[in-house]
């Protein structure tokens, strides 16, 4: 079967380094074209330090990684250090990258692959705030018909949000950029966080990977520990949804995802509710259906196959 083309957009992240080496642990499903970096947990320098130690960690210095926008495209960056510690992969220590990212803007980057491709042939992921992607189809709106999905982590339905009572974290950090891709008529699937919630990382799973006595298994064991030692005084629980890997997760074992085509839209407007995104999960506005929301997940076929996926890695 031919591999599935992909582009990884993100802000490294813990929960994005697991996202990662996920996609690149698994190379005879998924083809990582590259890596394009955006400002989110953390401001765009170190998310691109982050995406370079990573792909390096994997063995996959081969995968050109692209800097992108410093910032949102309305807004202040607002950044997530009280999570993700001062680097955005605390808890790891990685070497020095051995390479810069590419001289090409990651927004350039990703208009002329997807225009350059076959059309229906690649997908987006987004693992933080939609910037990148947002900005793209501003510039170079013939790319949407082109790409054959967008797959992002963020936003919610019944959970609401994790940033503020309404709007999860990547969405409302860029909710202007998300409006973009909601409203572009491509095709939309979304890993939320009443989706992420349903696969839930263990601290036992995560010890697990010992097993695997690498480097990478050591720094996703060392990341994990710091990711999951947030929100230990609001959750009830000692398990943490790792976010961003849903979205891998969705591409290769899709089975394991529930989901129900709805229309959302995005508020862009309301002080208390900016960046919610409004999913319409019983039809009553009778709006095109614009998004694959993602519902639950079976979390031991998942975790199964993230951790193949990370045996693999050196
Ligand atoms: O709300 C979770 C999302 O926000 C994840 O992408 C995490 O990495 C942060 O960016
Ligand atoms: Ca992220």
């Amino acid at each position: 079967m031919a591999r599935r083309k992909i582009i990884i957009d993100t802000d490294p992240g813990q929960d994005d380094a697991f996202a990662l080496l996920f996609a690149l642990g698994a190379p005879e499903e998924l083809e990582v074209l590259g890596v394009t970096t955006v400002g989110g947990n953390v401001p765009l320098a170190r998310t691109t330090t982050n995406a370079l130690q990573l792909t390096e960690l994997a063995g996959r210095a081969d995968v050109p990684v692209f800097a992108g926008c410093p910032r949102p495209m309305l807004k202040r960056l607002q950044t997530a250090e009280y999570v993700h510690g001062e680097s955005g992969i605390d808890g790891c220590v990685l070497p020095q990258p051995s390479r810069p990212a590419a001289g090409e803007h990651a927004v350039n980057w990703m208009i002329r692959t997807i225009m350059e491709a076959p059309e229906g042939e690649i997908t987006v992921c987004t693992l933080g705030p939609m910037t990148n992607l947002g900005m793209a189809m501003v510039m170079e709106p013939k790319i949407i018909p082109r790409l054959r999905e967008v797959v992002l982590m963020g936003g919610g339905y019944f959970q609401g949000g994790n940033a503020t009572p309404a709007a999860e974290f990547t969405i409302r950090v860029d909710p202007h950029a998300a409006r973009e891709a909601f409203e572009s008529r491509a095709l939309v699937t979304m890993a939320s966080i009443d989706c992420t919630w349903t696969a839930m990382m263990t601290p036992e799973w995560v010890q697990s990977l010992r097993a695997l006595k690498s480097a990478s298994a050591e720094a996703l064991i060392g990341m994990a520990e710091f990711y999951m030692s947030y929100g230990s005084h609001k959750f009830e629980t000692a398990d943490r949804p790792i976010h961003d890997a849903c979205v891998p997760g969705y591409l290769l074992v899709p089975e394991a995802f529930s989901y129900r085509q709805c229309n959302v839209v995005l508020e862009t407007r309301s002080p208390e509710t900016e960046g919610m995104t409004v999913v319409d999960w019983w039809h009553s506005t009778g709006r095109p259906k614009n998004c694959k929301v993602l519902g639950k997940v079976d979390a031991p076929r998942f975790f199964d196959r993230m951790y193949r996926a990370f045996a693999t890695l050196p």
